[in-house]
C-alpha cells in the first residue's frame, strides 16, 4: 500500500474564500478537498460515477490568509471492494504549515443503477490508463502508451 502523499493541486486564497475573520472559510476548503478527492478517485477507479460516502473527523490545524497559496495532498489508505479510502492534508505552499487534516475520506464507485459497484482495483496507477467505459472509444490514437507495470515511481510523490 503506497504511503506517499501527492500534492498535485494548488489554490490561491481569494477574497471570496474568506470568512468574517478574514481567514480562509472552511466551507471553501472542504469544497476544494471534496472535488480533489472525487477527481483522484475517478481517475483511480476509472468511473466518473464515484461519490463521497464518508469523511472522518476534520482537524482545522491552522488557517490561511488572502493571497496565500495552498496545496492539497491525498494518499490512499485502503482499497475496498466498491470503495477507495483516502486521507488528505492541505498545507501552505510557502510556510509548509499544515492547514487541515482528514484521516478518512471514503469514495464509492457506483454503477448505472446508482448502487455500489465493485471496481476491481487494488493499487494506485500513475498513468491515465483507467478510462471510464463510456470514454474508451474516444481515447486518442496518439495517447501515451499504457505501461504494463502499475506501480512506477510517481514524479510528484512527496513523502510526509
Ligand atoms: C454511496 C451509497 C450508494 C452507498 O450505499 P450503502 O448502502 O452505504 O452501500 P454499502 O453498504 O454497499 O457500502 C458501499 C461501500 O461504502 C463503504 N461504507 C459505507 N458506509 C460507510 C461508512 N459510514 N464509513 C466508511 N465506509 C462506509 C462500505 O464499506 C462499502 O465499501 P466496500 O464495498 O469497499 O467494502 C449511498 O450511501 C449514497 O448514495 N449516498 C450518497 C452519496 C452522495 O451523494 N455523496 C455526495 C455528497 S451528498
Amino acid at each position: 500500500m503506497p504511503n506517499s502523499m501527492n500534492f498535485h493541486s494548488r489554490k490561491w486564497v481569494k477574497p471570496e474564500d474568506l470568512n468574517a475573520n478574514q481567514s480562509l472559510f472552511g466551507g471553501s476548503l472542504l469544497r476544494w478537498i471534496d472535488e480533489e478527492a472525487a477527481i483522484y478517485a475517478i481517475i483511480q477507479l476509472g468511473n466518473e460515477r464515484t461519490v463521497t460516502k464518508y469523511m472522518s473527523e476534520i482537524n482545522f490545524v491552522s488557517s490561511a490568509r488572502q493571497g496565500d497559496i495552498i496545496e492539497m495532498g491525498l494518499a490512499v489508505v485502503n482499497w475496498g471492494r466498491t470503495s477507495l479510502t483516502l486521507k488528505a492534508v492541505v498545507r501552505n505552499v510557502f510556510t509548509g504549515e499544515v492547514i487541515i487534516k482528514i484521516d478518512k475520506i471514503v469514495m464509492v464507485s457506483l454503477g448505472d443503477d446508482g448502487e455500489p459497484k465493485p471496481h476491481g482495483y487494488t493499487s494506485v496507477t500513475f498513468k491515465r490508463d483507467r478510462v471510464p467505459h463510456r470514454l474508451a472509444s474516444r481515447r486518442a490514437n496518439d495517447a501515451p502508451p499504457v505501461a504494463t507495470v502499475e506501480d512506477d515511481a510517481d514524479p510528484f510523490a512527496d513523502t510526509l
